[in-house]
């Protein structure tokens, strides 16, 4: 993925009015991967459900639903920052394992598209609301199918064992025991094998699973034309998106019998973003170069959690590749909290800033308030305009409530 000067002044300009550490977003490169999804999956009939929980920014969200996307949400915040962000409550899923009553009472009132269920106990409570709201309530039920993305384990959902899901036995049960329920309107059905998924092979063969499932379906008079595909699509680190191209061409021959729907969330926003730290200190632990900067795993956890390896460019100093590697560290009070491991670059001076790429997904949205650490500003470059989308916590926020 190649920086443009202008791009790499405009991060520097924004870091240094609003501080570090910080997230910055291009909303060229956002646009760019809204677009290519649409080039990609332009022949079949789908609606992309942008996955919230990749980064929910309100700004980043409105640009998204201006789009013509839906949502994917897992939390009543989720729908409630979806719903005031432009998205049409018909183009609303409510995914998750562990909706509360309460979550499935607020999703039924607000009349969003459908809800995934992913339980025979969370399809009975479901039942309940309906018969008790008097109201329809359109579901789709969550298939476990048994196949490996193979991806990181944290992040793999469809195989057995998984605490996502049923298997297509049983989902075959539910949507037969629902159809007692004119309330519950079956709408389609769903399936979301795990994230950093780069092989479409994956998705085919969970796709001709849950079509057994829609053919038994039939035979008991239930029609159901629309397979949710999840999201998931992988996007490697440092590196522009790709869209599943072959998974639209697979789709594409079945597109006379179905309708789609696909929740995509790292590779919508993942390489849109960048994550700035400052140098603060530098110093030797045996043979090791240790960097310390004032950003850490509290701001973002990708590192430390998934292993994951973020490119780091330093942003006002040397980027001359030496045999030097170098471990760089957060602040927080953890061995484990690390931004990079292993880092080919020359040791940076104190104060130099290091931009960690491909930092839009699951980075701000998975921050939290570890050590009691502000959580990062997040601003918005577009073209020369440079705007603060979500200001830097205060110390006041923890003395209060
Ligand atoms: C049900 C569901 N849909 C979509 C997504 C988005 O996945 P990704 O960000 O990898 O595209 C997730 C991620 O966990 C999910 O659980």
């Amino acid at each position: 993925m190649i920086i443009s000067p202008q791009f790499k002044k405009n991060i520097l300009k924004a870091v240094l009015k609003y501080g570090t550490p910080s997230y910055i977003y291009s909303k060229d490169i956002l646009e760019d991967n809204i677009y290519k999804y649409k080039k990609s999956f332009r022949d079949v009939n789908v609606l992309f459900c942008y996955a919230l929980k990749a980064n929910s920014n309100r700004v980043l969200l409105k640009i998204i639903s201006k789009n013509g996307f839906g949502a994917d949400v897992v939390s009543i915040g989720e729908m409630l920052s979806a719903l005031s962000s432009g998205f049409d409550k018909k183009k609303i899923i409510f995914s998750g394992v562990g909706k509360t009553y309460e979550e499935l009472s607020v999703a039924a009132d607000k009349e969003i598209l459908f809800i995934n269920v992913e339980s025979f106990e969370e399809l009975k409570v479901l039942s309940k609301i309906s018969v008790l709201k008097n109201k329809n309530i359109g579901f789709s039920i969550r298939i476990n199918p048994n196949v490996d993305p193979h991806t990181h384990k944290y992040i793999s959902t469809g195989k057995y064992g998984s605490k996502f899901g049923v298997s297509a036995k049983e989902a075959f049960e539910m949507y037969k025991w629902a159809k007692k329920n004119k309330f519950l309107v079956p709408i389609a059905v769903h399936f979301h094998l795990g994230s950093q998924i780069f092989k479409y092979e994956a998705y085919l063969q969970a796709f001709l699973k849950v079509e057994q499932l829609i053919k038994k379906l039939k035979c008991l008079g239930i029609n159901i034309r629309i397979i949710d595909l999840g999201g998931g699509w992988g996007v490697k680190e440092g590196e522009v998106m790709t869209p599943p191209d072959k998974l639209a061409a697979f789709l594409s021959t079945k597109k006379e019998n179905y309708s789609f729907i696909m929740e995509p969330g790292r590779s919508i926003v993942s390489s849109c973003g960048f994550f700035v730290v400052k140098t603060l200190y530098r110093k030797k632990s045996g043979v090791r170069q240790i960097v310390i900067t004032d950003g850490g795993m509290n701001d973002f956890v990708r590192p430390s959690l998934y292993g994951a390896r973020h490119p780091v460019i330093n942003l006002n100093g040397s980027n001359s590749i030496v045999n030097n590697f170098i471990d760089i560290y957060g602040p927080v009070c953890e061995s484990g909290d690390f931004l990079a491991k292993n880092v080919n670059m020359k040791v940076p001076d104190r104060g130099n800033l290091l931009c960690f790429l491909s930092a839009g997904a699951y980075g701000y949205s998975m921050s939290s308030n570890y050590n009691l650490r502000r959580k990062p500003a997040e601003i918005l470059v577009s073209g020369k305009d440079i705007k603060l989308i979500r200001k830097r916590q205060n110390y006041e926020d923890f003395l209060e409530n």
